[in-house]
């Protein structure tokens, strides 16, 4: 697919997840193949433009990590102004504006989701970001700020007329967090809505076959992943040859989960330090567990590291602790398999026309509401 004037690999794209989707996690996840786009957590403009060393470590890059957008938020127009021109200057591939975030201290400065209630001011603070930069800027909404403004469609059609090259919609309301199902119905909308830009739809995509789903339902460009790529960075490849070719490649094993973990790790220790790292890692572990297996005592150890020597004791621990489960291949039992789908799935039913889901985790904190 197209992107402005680039020509993606994929119609796959990793969505932002503030806290994770890192410099470190980005690597990791295009080394596996599949992945079209990466775009950061969202930076808040002001602090970018005071080049803070938190706002600086979140626009990290480096060659390997393109095609890539740094995404912003903010309310005022000559911050965000600045703050995009000041993305060009470090030679990412565009600018992202964060319309959804319903989080308090992001919407109380008339940013995130807010935005998508004011759509006036809204166009007129892109067409002052678009007008001062070459690279293109995108945007990414929720389905509204509340059922009873689904505002998204008129959104996505004003910041077109305004020049944004893509849209990304979450088919959820800021009121409804992330309960319920996505909307498939609210994302085709917004598809039929604009006249040529691509929209790229996002919700609870954790298999290949729900993001053929939600192309077939909405007739989407493209599909953004988030929560999906916590317990499985292998989505991307996997999603991406099942588009082209129909085909379901095995999902990882245990050997391949490990060592993909240990990278992320390494990673994790290079960008921030073996002891800073070791922590920051602590949270990241337990999702790549979920498909362990029994992985008890492992999530366990994890949440104490503090150096590559504790990371290592904790997986040769859980090595020796998971053999009660294994057959005397070292597979684990029949029993013992981990669900096949932990996480959320589409589940077709028979001719109904409706179809069922699990509900995918949000990760514990303030971002419950995202
Ligand atoms: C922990 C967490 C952090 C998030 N951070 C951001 C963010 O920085 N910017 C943003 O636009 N959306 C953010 N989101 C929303 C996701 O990008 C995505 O729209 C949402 O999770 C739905 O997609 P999913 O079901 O594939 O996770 C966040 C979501 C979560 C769970």
């Amino acid at each position: 697919m197209r992107l402005g004037p680039y020509t993606l690999s994929s119609n796959l794209f990793l969505s932002p997840l503030a806290g994770y989707t890192n410099l470190p996690m980005r690597l990791t996840v295009r080394e596996l193949g599949g992945l079209g786009w990466a775009t950061t957590d969202l930076v808040n403009a002001r602090s970018l433009l005071e080049r803070s060393a938190g706002a600086m470590r979140l626009v990290t890059t480096c060659a390997e990590d393109r095609p890539m957008a740094i995404q912003l938020f903010g309310s005022v127009p000559e911050e965000m102004r600045d703050a995009a021109v000041m993305c060009e200057a470090l030679g990412v591939q565009a600018v992202d504006i964060n319309m959804g975030c319903p989080v308090k201290k992001v919407v109380s400065i008339g940013g995130g989701s807010a935005m998508m209630t004011a759509l006036d001011k809204t166009a007129a603070l892109v067409r002052g970001m678009i007008a001062a930069v070459k690279i293109p800027v995108t945007a990414k909404m929720r389905l509204g700020w509340d059922d009873a403004n689904l505002t998204a469609p008129d959104l996505a059609r004003v910041l077109e007329d305004a020049g944004v090259a893509a849209v990304f919609v979450h088919g959820r309301t800021r009121a409804q967090g992330f309960s319920g199902r996505v909307n498939l119905a609210g994302i085709r909308a917004v598809v039929q809505a604009v006249k040529t830009i691509p929209v790229i739809g996002n919700g609870d995509i954790t298999t290949p076959e729900a993001a053929r789903h939600m192309i077939n339902e909405t007739g989407c460009a493209g599909v953004s992943v988030g929560r999906g790529a916590f317990y499985d960075p292998w989505i991307f490849r996997r999603t991406e040859i099942f588009l082209r070719t129909g085909g379901l490649t095995p999902e990882p094993d245990l050997t391949e989960r490990v060592r993909v973990l240990r990278r992320h790790f390494d990673r994790y220790l290079e960008f921030y330090g073996e002891e800073n790292g070791a922590r920051q890692f602590r949270r990241v572990a337990p999702w790549y567990a979920k498909r362990f297996g029994p992985a008890r005592v492992f999530k366990q150890a994890v949440t104490r590291i503090t150096s590559r020597a504790d990371f290592e004791s904790a997986l040769a621990e859980f090595a020796s602790w998971r053999a009660q489960f294994c057959d005397g291949h070292g597979q684990l039992l029949e029993k013992f398999q981990p669900e096949k789908m932990e996480a959320s799935f589409m589940r077709e039913d028979d001719g109904s026309g409706t179809a069922e889901r699990e509900g995918i985790r949000v990760p514990k904190g303030p971002v419950e509401v995202w």
